[in-house]
């Protein structure tokens, strides 16, 4: 298609995902939002294209490429310092995402103060909150706020403007949704806006070397405004997770240009701010009571971190009406894909019990090593029967009711280990790994029934026998 230069052109722009159409469309046929299309005008500029090389700008031959070197800096929050790989690169972008209200105000002005005590000044450009509301938190958090500067603006060029001026170490925008630029149409928080100041700021930072956290909400859905208009702009994305009724928030790395994508870290809110939580696995035990009908511990892994978590089951008679499956921290898909394992390999009828799924603490677990974990917490609840004492559970389960190995096994176990637990309910090893512990017992099942045969104890109550079909 040939571009129509020095004209001013209407298009429409899907909000959700920024995908651009010549009319108006009721549903983005890229991201399948409904509704989301705006119309936006664009100019084209007059300017000739002119192919001519620069000779600033000149290819280089890859082999002659000099290695750069990405002195990082520390901010001083360990598990931030460890989700970004060690550290932020100076002139990057970081994008903050996150639902409302989930702490990344806080996080980044936490993350601010450790930064400024280390005599780095920083830029706080806060577009939601009145410089008041942020004195205010400030001094929940119990910062004294010396080498933070704060900026109630939500005029991109006049925020530029300031930076130029206070030549900060670090900044920090909260929220991208609310900066806006003059000369591009939209209200702030649309996609051309948060794109337009996106780039804006990356121009900005990688310019002067500066990085810069902007902070971003996402939409229900769980995606930022304008997701993949955004994500593949900065250079690292940062998910700030947490279920609402649980004061533990997860910061996970979705994209990082500068590392791995693998790591977590994990902080509890409390009254002042949020608090790392150096020992994860020992916080979310803390409530688990060995033995008990129904929970299991399974150790997983949080990227390349094992963590324990307890899961619980609940198994009742349905009353009425189809049987009800909820799952809390699980996949729902799974539980039904369990279940079904269970009634039809295991031998334990399901098909009229309520199953209640939880997992404790308030963390999401999608990974299938946690399915064997699942399962075991099913049957001991429906068979009222305890899990073995000091036991953790793992392991993939297949349609088959057969077990699947799971990665970094010696991980898992090594934390089981560290936190006293005493046998490990597993798949069979493949012939070439051979692991012995002397300090816990490695109990191995190739399928479903024999594994909750050796794992479950039969004495207890048991309403009904443990029976499997192998
Ligand atoms: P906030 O950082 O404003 O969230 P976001 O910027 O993601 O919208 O966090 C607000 C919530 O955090 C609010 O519900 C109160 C709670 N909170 C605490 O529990 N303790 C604290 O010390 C602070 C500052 C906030
Ligand atoms: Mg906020």
């Amino acid at each position: 298609m040939k571009p129509i230069r020095g004209k001013s052109k209407s298009i429409f722009v899907c909000q959700q995902c920024g995908k651009e159409s010549a009319k108006w469309l009721g549903r983005c046929p890229n991201c399948q939002a409904w509704n989301s299309f705006v119309e936006t005008t664009v100019t084209l500029s007059r300017a000739s294209p002119h192919w001519l090389p620069t000779r600033e700008n000149r290819p280089q031959e890859l082999s002659q490429v000099e290695k750069g070197s990405f002195p990082r800096f520390h901010l001083g929050l360990a598990e931030m310092d460890r989700v970004l790989g060690g550290g932020l690169v100076p002139g990057s972008l970081v994008l903050i995402g996150g639902e409302p209200g989930i702490g990344k105000s806080t996080l980044l002005l936490q993350a601010s103060a450790m930064v400024a005590e280390n005599n780095k000044p920083v830029a706080y450009v806060s577009g939601e909150e009145s410089i008041n509301q942020v004195k205010l938190r400030a001094e929940r958090l119990g910062m004294g706020g010396k080498g933070i500067f704060i900026l109630s603006e939500t005029n991109l060029p006049t925020v530029l403007g300031w930076l130029e001026e206070l030549s900060p170490s670090l900044v920090v925008i909260d929220s991208i949704q609310t900066m806006y630029l003059e000369n591009i149409s939209g209200t702030p928080g649309s996609i051309t806006q948060i794109r337009e100041c996106t780039l804006e700021l990356m121009h900005w930072a990688k310019q002067n070397n500066v990085s810069a956290f902007i902070a971003g909400h996402v939409t229900k859905e769980g995606a930022i405004a304008g997701p993949g208009a955004l994500e593949h702009i900065v250079d690292v994305v940062l998910y700030l997770e947490g279920e609402p009724f649980s004061s533990y928030r997860v910061l996970r790395s979705v994209k990082n240009r500068f590392g791995s994508t693998n790591e977590v870290g994990i902080f509890e809110m409390s009254h002042n701010g949020l608090v790392e939580v150096s020992n994860p696995s020992q916080v979310f035990l803390s409530k688990y009571s060995d033995a008990a009908i129904g929970s299991v511990v399974v150790p997983t892994l949080e990227g390349s971190r094992p963590l324990l978590v307890e899961i619980q089951a609940l198994t009742t008679p349905a009353s009425f009406g189809p049987p009800r499956r909820i799952a809390n921290g699980i996949d729902f898909n799974r539980l039904l894909l369990i279940s079904a394992v269970l009634t039809k390999r295991a031998g334990i009828r399901l098909s009229n019990q309520d199953i209640i799924v939880n997992v404790t603490g308030g963390l999401k677990v999608n990974e299938p090593a946690v399915d064997l974990g699942i399962a075991s917490a099913i049957a001991s609840s429906f068979h009222d029967s305890k899990p073995l004492p000091k036991l953790v559970v793992l392991g993939e389960v297949g349609l088959n009711g057969e077990l699947r190995a799971v990665s970094q096994i010696e991980r898992r176990v090594t934390e089981a280990i560290r936190l006293g637990f005493k046998s490990c309910l597993m798949p069979k090893l493949p012939s070439q790994l051979s692991l012995d512990y002397a300090d816990i017992q490695l109990i191995q099942a190739s399928s479903v029934a024999e594994a909750l045969r050796l794992g479950l104890s039969r004495r207890g109550h048991s309403a009904s026998p443990l029976k499997g079909e192998d």
